[in-house]
């Protein structure tokens, strides 16, 4: 089978197309042939920061595709099933940039019927982070369902992200009244496209005035993507006993945090890492994401405001180059026969 992999932390150079024998599903193992495998940051992040801790890895955590095999103990899932897969890589080297993966059969989601690969591929890391972070308000529902978060306020910074867009989608099918941030017109297109009710460009507007202007008595949940640029944002938009959830590092910067307007409403501030939600969270986001999937609330492409943008399997590292210079919307690897069930 073809496959991609490195064997040293580096730049997308590191990427290598190889041939490997097609691996056999241990007991509680399911081997997927993979049809669109998805990039998130964290795989680009891992490939050129972190420790490679088998002889070699292949990247991406997230992909969908079809189940091909089962190993011993297996009964969750059938061959023939269309699946979505998240973690695929995490502490394993079996990511999804390559025609077949073997992964623990707790990784591995059926597809609701209908649902595309390309929406399946692109569930793992920014819906389950945006599961997790709708999903940490005091007083509020741990889980998502529509109707869970009616009657509340979310702000989505950076609404035209992967995980923003996933965020924008979740909490608008949970009832929330969405407001998100954007830095450009044609990403505050997306952001509506994706759901949002009202879009604020933070580059141009007193964003801090918009948002207070919508929601008078404060946002409840803030989905953040940069606690460093709007830290004093947060403080001052959110109300009595909302929640901050920062997903992402800013690159390593470190957040300054105001102390009294967030003590005087008892904000809090809760850090968010897929990789260590723990099983509980973690089962949480998959059959609430599931749900939300049949109920038709999570579609992706230009359309629905996160544009896919392909490449074939031989063009990962460029597909990772492309993450790495943040273009607009969700990147694909095309791997495999997408009409075809077997
Ligand atoms: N903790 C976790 O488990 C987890 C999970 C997923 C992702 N992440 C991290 O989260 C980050 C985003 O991931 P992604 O896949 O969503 O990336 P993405 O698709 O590139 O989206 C990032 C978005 O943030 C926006 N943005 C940047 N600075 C902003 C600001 N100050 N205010 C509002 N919006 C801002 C960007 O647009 P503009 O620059 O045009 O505003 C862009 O739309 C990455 O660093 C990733 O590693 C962490």
């Amino acid at each position: 089978m073809r496959t991609i992999v490195y064997t040293e932390p580096g730049s997308p150079d590191v990427l290598h197309l190889v041939d490997r024998d097609i691996p056999t599903p241990g007991p509680g193992e399911v081997r997927v042939r993979v049809v669109v495998s998805a990039v998130n940051p964290t795989d680009w992040k891992s490939r050129q920061n972190g420790t490679v801790e088998f002889p070699e890895v292949t990247p991406n955590q997230d992909g969908a595709g079809v189940v091909d095999a089962l190993g011993d103990g297996v009964s969750t899932l059938e061959v023939g099933d269309r699946v979505w897969t998240y973690l695929s890589a995490r502490n394993r080297p079996t990511g999804t940039a390559q025609e077949y993966t073997v992964l623990p059969a707790e990784r591995v989601v059926k597809l609701p019927a209908g649902t595309s690969f390309d929406v399946g591929a692109t569930m793992g890391v920014p819906a389950m982070t945006a599961h997790r972070a709708l999903t940490v308000l005091e007083g509020g529902p741990d889980r998502l369902h529509a109707g869970a978060l009616d009657g509340r306020v979310v702000l989505v910074a950076g609404g035209a992200g992967a995980v923003g867009h996933a965020a924008i989608q979740l909490a608008r099918w949970a009832g929330a009244t969405v407001i998100t941030t954007i830095s450009s017109d044609e990403k505050a297109e997306l952001a509506r496209r994706a759901g949002a009710h009202h879009v604020v460009n933070y580059r141009t507007e007193d964003t801090a005035a918009v948002v207070k202007a919508i929601a008078p008595d404060g946002v409840d949940i803030v989905v953040e993507v940069s606690i460093v640029q709007n830290a004093d944002l947060d403080a001052d938009v959110v109300g009595q006993r909302a929640v901050v959830s920062m997903y992402a590092d800013d690159g390593g910067a470190t957040a300054e945090l105001a102390v009294r307007p967030n003590m005087s409403k008892n904000t809090r501030y809760q850090f968010v890492l897929l990789y260590t939600i723990g099983e509980t969270a973690m089962r949480a986001a998959v059959e609430d994401v599931t749900e939300a999937l049949i109920a038709g609330a999570l579609p992706v492409g230009e359309a629905a405001g996160l544009p896919l943008v392909r490449f074939p399997l031989a063009e990962t590292a460029a597909a990772h180059q492309a993450v790495q210079d943040s273009v607009t919307g969700k990147v694909l690897i095309d791997i495999g026969d997408t009409t075809s069930a077997g």
